[in-house]
């Protein structure tokens, strides 16, 4: 957080299926496992393209009660709420290490993109996939979780805040 690539518009993918793309991608998995993160967005290695990935096929040793989320590459991402309903959780990102707050979301959604080879992506989603979406999504048009908190008295030091169970799993 405070580098400028993290506020940036991404740039949509034109080329799908090339060597860049695929090596792009194989990137962003390895930096995402080796921080268990549950998603990551190519900005926050400082690739100016809109290309996010997330999932996982195991549960994740940071959100261990959290349903599994489909691993996916979505590139070019468009969501479009379904309903008005919102829903408040914690979130944490690895661009923002040690601290978590309550994100507002919305609780369903459809998705659409392309995966790398420019198939096309087309999903409706609720509940914790959503709000992973929304949340790698938001770094593609330069947004951190920070700037969606409402109240910031729930906001803070993960293993201040979490320290009785024990969560605190930030690097
Ligand atoms: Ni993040």
């Amino acid at each position: 957080m405070g580098d400028p690539r993290l506020l940036r518009i991404a740039q949509p993918v034109q080329r799908f299926d090339t060597d860049e793309l695929h090596l792009l991608v194989r990137d962003m998995f390895e930096t995402m496992r080796s921080v268990n993160g549950a998603g990551l967005a190519a900005p926050q290695i400082g690739v100016d393209l809109q290309v996010v990935v997330f999932g996982s096929g195991n549960p994740n040793p940071r959100y261990p009660d959290r349903p599994l989320v489909p691993t996916t590459v979505l590139l070019n991402p468009v969501i479009t709420p379904v309903g008005a309903e919102e829903d408040e959780d914690w979130e944490g990102c690895l661009s923002v290490p040690g601290l978590c707050g309550k994100v507002p979301r919305w609780l369903r959604i459809r998705y659409t993109g392309f995966d790398p080879y420019g198939d096309p992506i087309d999903r409706m989603v609720e509940g914790f996939h959503a709000r992973v979406v929304q949340h790698e999504c938001d770094h593609l048009v330069g947004k951190l979780y920070p700037m969606r908190v409402r109240d910031f008295a729930q906001f803070g030091y993960t293993e201040v805040l979490f320290q009785e169970i024990g969560v605190a799993q930030d690097r």
